[in-house]
C-alpha cells in the first residue's frame, strides 16, 4: 500500500522516508513513460501552484510551470519584486494569505528558514525549489536519473567535487538515505556543514553505506559510479567568484581526474555549468555525461512530487 503524501511539504530530503522516495520514483517513471505515448494525467485539474523566485532559474521555473500545466493545473510566477514578502509583510502572514488562494507553493530563496516558516504558518504544501542550504528537487531528480542509468542505487558510489553548498548538502542526505556511498572533496573552508554531515552519517550507518569528507579529489573519485560537481560560486556569491576560482584550483572535473572513476561512470551536474571552471567541455559533452537527461528529469520528478503532495 502506498503511503499518502497529500499535504506534505518537501523542505529537505532528510524529512522523506525511503518508502516515500521510491514512491516518488515509481510515479515519476509512470508519468515519464506515459507522457512519451501522449497520455495525459490531469490529476491536478484546476489546482493553483504559486511559484516564488527570489533567485534566477531556468530549469526549476520552466519545469515546474510546464509540469503543473501538464497535470491540469496552473502556475503563478512571482519574482522577488512581485510580493510584499519580507519587505512589508512577514513570512507568516504571507503564508496564511497565500493558503487562501493557492493549492501549493514552490519557493526558491536564500534563507532556508523562510521555507520552513511558509510551511509552518500556511496550510498548503510547500516545495523547496532551492535555498542556500538545500536543493531537494534537484537531488531527487539526480537519484532518479542514476536509477535509470544504473538500474539500482544501493551500493553505488557518488563522488562530489567542489563547494560544500546546497547541492552537497542535499546529495549527502539523498545518497545516504538510499544506501549509496558518497565521497565529497572540497577545499578547506568550503566543506559541507557539520550538522548535515552528521545526520547523513547516521543515515548511512542505518543503510550500511559510507559518507566521506575528503581533501583530495582523486581519492574521492576513486572507483566512483557517478562523478558530480556544481559551480564554485553559487547564486548570491557572485562577488566571491574570483577569490573562489583561486581556492578551488585543483577541484576541476576534467579527463585527468575522471581516469580514477569506474570506466562506466556517469557525469552529473545540476546546471548551470560554468564550463572551464568546475568542469570542462570534454566532460560535459562526453558519452559519460547525462546532464541533459538529468535536466529533463526535473520535469518528470517534480510532476510526481506535485501529484503526490497537492
Ligand atoms: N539546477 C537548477 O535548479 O537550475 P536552475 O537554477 O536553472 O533552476
Ligand atoms: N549551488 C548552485 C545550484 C544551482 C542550481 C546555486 O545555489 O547557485
Amino acid at each position: 500500500m502506498a503511503v499518502s503524501m497529500k499535504g506534505k511539504s518537501l523542505i529537505e530530503i532528510q524529512h522523506l522516508t525511503l518508502e516515500e522516495i521510491y514512491q516518488i520514483f515509481d510515479l515519476t517513471k509512470t508519468l515519464k513513460e506515459e507522457r512519451l505515448i501522449g497520455r495525459k494525467h490531469h490529476v491536478l485539474e484546476g489546482k493553483k501552484l504559486g511559484m516564488i523566485f527570489s533567485k534566477p532559474s531556468t530549469r526549476t521555473r520552466v519545469s515546474f510551470e510546464v509540469g503543473i500545466y501538464e497535470l491540469g493545473g496552473v502556475g503563478l510566477y512571482f519574482n522577488q519584486n512581485d510580493l510584499q514578502l519580507k519587505k512589508s509583510e512577514s513570512v507568516s502572514d504571507t503564508a496564511k494569505v497565500l493558503s487562501r488562494y493557492l493549492d501549493g507553493i514552490m519557493i526558491r530563496t536564500f534563507d532556508h528558514q523562510d521555507v520552513i516558516d511558509l510551511a509552518k504558518f500556511g496550510s498548503i504544501p510547500v516545495i523547496n525549489g532551492l535555498t542556500d542550504l538545500h536543493h531537494p528537487c534537484q537531488v531527487l531528480t539526480d537519484l532518479f536519473t542514476a536509477l535509470e542509468k544504473k538500474r539500482k542505487l544501493e551500493g553505488l558510489k557518488l563522488a562530489y567535487i567542489g563547494d560544500g553548498n546546497n547541492m552537497a548538502h542535499s546529495l549527502l542526505q539523498g545518497c545516504s538515505k538510499v544506501g549509496m556511498d558518497i565521497s565529497i572533496a572540497s577545499p578547506s573552508g568550503y566543506k559541507p556543514l557539520d550538522f548535515v554531515v552528521k545526520e547523513s552519517m547516521e543515515n548511512a550507518e542505518y543503510m550500511g553505506s559510507k559518507v566521506e569528507i575528503l581533501d583530495d579529489p582523486i581519492a574521492a573519485v576513486k572507483n566512483a559510479d557517478i562523478v558530480y560537481t556544481d559551480v564554485w560560486a553559487s547564486m548570491g556569491q557572485e562577488k566571491e567568484a574570483e577569490e573562489r576560482k583561486k581556492k578551488f584550483a585543483g577541484f576541476q572535473v576534467n579527463p585527468n581526474l575522471v581516469k580514477n572513476a569506474k570506466d562506466d561512470y556517469i557525469f552529473m551536474h545540476c546546471l548551470p555549468a560554468h564550463r572551464g571552471d568546475e568542469v570542462v567541455d570534454e566532460i560535459c559533452d562526453s558519452p559519460n555525461s547525462v546532464i541533459f537527461d538529468e535536466a529533463e528529469n526535473r520535469l518528470h520528478v517534480q510532476k510526481a512530487i506535485m501529484a503526490l503532495v497537492m
